[in-house]
């Protein structure tokens, strides 16, 4: 049995739903997300689970895909709200002092300049905790909100990513280390040679600099991405230090797991500096049939399937709602979607042979696109630790079935058991979050 440490990261919404989209109606579900105390305390939930850090997902649009509206959306509670997330955090960092915060952020609808100077600010104003969930966003319900009417294609999104990243990137090293001063007396207040423009100039983007926020504590915030379309493995391969996955069994994950880690070495990174986790929904009970009969009362029985329908079609940009139930999903319409590929090749290759809408549907509402791992403390702590000892992945992303009961569950009865194990830490040595995880401060590139 491997001993390496896991990492345990909560995935949050700042919104109505958790990604199970039934969760609004779970009855433990607490209706708080438009109060700034409802996101304090997951944050003190979660850290008093040693949870390495929490982020949260985003999207620029309410689901306007299925049907050409927003109404089945707006009256299923199908995920209509999201709020801003830099405001969300900076609530969360003023009540925590170790947990990683995070916040998913488009590449392909914000600017670097925007992004580098709100990440670097949450580094600084957090200690060391910042990180950066980077997507290249998913629909063209987004693109209409910020002046486009179709989304880009697929793998120009992952070019226009990489230059985003290499600007960010930049205007994180405009700053040296050591550069404010502060003198009162003489007036200085810092030295101008340890300051730098950055002068990039691509085919997207164009950004002087420099940025006016000192180089952060971490150097650069950790940065997370999810693409898992060969394009959005390579783009990992170059940039993550955290990938996240939507890998749906064992076997999805260990090949996802060699074949990512191939893909970091082959550019010249070192794979074990990059740490894979897929997405795990646990439903934890006192005894096995206590979670058997949660999951049965809670889960199975709470999503309408035209809100399953709907965030599909938002994740595949794509109206399913001219198709029925029964109808294939084949491998020309994959090819015809434009959103996230990844997911749906996913599927296919867990549930085998023909799979049909309602499949897609089914995984969409219940199981998003992680395993569900359902039992006592100690047997979520078995398949865990099985997943980790069979390099399947280095550790978990927690997504909700309901909020906050859901974190409050697994910190009161799996972490300890993974801690007793050793599997997992019984509190914060470091003080950044790249401490936490193992991760090196990123050298400073030189710039004129
Ligand atoms: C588990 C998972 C979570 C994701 N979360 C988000 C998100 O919060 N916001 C978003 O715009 N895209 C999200 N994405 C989309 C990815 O960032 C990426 O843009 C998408 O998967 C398309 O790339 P691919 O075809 O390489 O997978 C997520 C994808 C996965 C697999």
């Amino acid at each position: 049995m491997t001993k390496r440490s896991m990492s345990l990261v909560g995935f949050m919404q700042a919104g109505s739903t958790t990604v199970y989209a039934g969760s609004w109606r779970h009855p433990a579900t607490e209706h708080g997300f438009l109060s700034a105390r409802y996101y304090a305390k997951l944050g003190r939930i979660l850290e008093e689970g040693c949870f390495d850090m929490m982020f949260f997902d985003d999207r620029l649009a309410m689901p306007g895909i299925y049907g050409g509206s927003v109404a089945e959306a707006v009256r299923l509670g199908a995920r209509p709200v999201k709020l801003d997330l830099s405001v969300v955090l900076g609530v969360i960092a003023g009540v925590t002092d170790h947990i990683g915060l995070g916040a998913t952020y488009s590449t392909t609808y914000y600017s670097p300049f925007h992004v580098a100077r709100t990440f670097a600010t949450l580094d600084h104003l957090t200690g060391g905790r910042a990180a950066w969930n980077v997507v290249t966003s998913v629909n063209d319900s987004e693109a209409q909100n910020y002046g486009f009417t179709e989304h880009l294609g697929h793998d120009e999104r992952y070019d226009r990513a990489d230059e985003f990243l290499e600007a960010t990137t930049g205007l994180w090293d405009t700053w040296e280390d050591g550069a404010l001063v502060l003198e009162r007396e003489s007036g200085y207040f810092a030295d101008p040679a340890k300051v730098h423009e950055l002068g990039y100039d691509g085919k997207w983007f164009s950004v002087r600099g420099p940025l006016t926020v000192p180089r952060c504590p971490q150097g650069r915030p950790v940065l997370l991405q999810a693409g898992s379309s060969g394009r959005g493995r390579d783009f990992a391969a170059r940039w993550a230090e955290l990938i996240f996955t939507g890998d749906l069994d064992i076997d999805i994950a260990r090949s996802h797991y060699k074949d990512q880690k191939e893909r970091i070495a082959q550019g010249g990174r070192d794979p074990d500096s990059v740490k894979m986790l897929p997405m795990l929904y646990t439903v934890v009970g006192e005894s096995h049939a206590h979670a058997e009969e949660r999951e049965q009362v809670f889960l199975n029985e709470l999503v309408d399937p035209v809100a399953s329908l709907t965030l599909l079609s938002e994740l595949m940009n794509h109206d399913f709602s001219g198709m029925a139930l029964e109808d294939p999903i084949t491998d020309e319409l994959i090819e015809s979607v434009s959103g996230v590929r990844g997911l749906v090749q996913n599927m296919h290759r867990h549930i085998g042979g023909t799979v049909t809408l309602a499949d897609l549907a089914g995984h969409r509402a219940t199981l998003l696109q992680g395993p569900r791992f359902v039992g006592t403390g100690a047997e979520i702590a078995d398949q865990m630790e099985h997943w980790m000892a069979a390099e399947a992945c280095d550790g978990f992303v927690i997504a909700a079935t309901h909020c906050p009961g859901a974190y409050e569950d697994m910190v009161r009865l799996v972490v300890p058991e993974l801690q007793r194990r050793g599997l997992f830490r019984s509190r914060y040595s470091g003080s950044t979050l790249r401490d936490n995880l193992g991760l090196p401060r990123p050298e400073r590139a030189v710039l004129a």
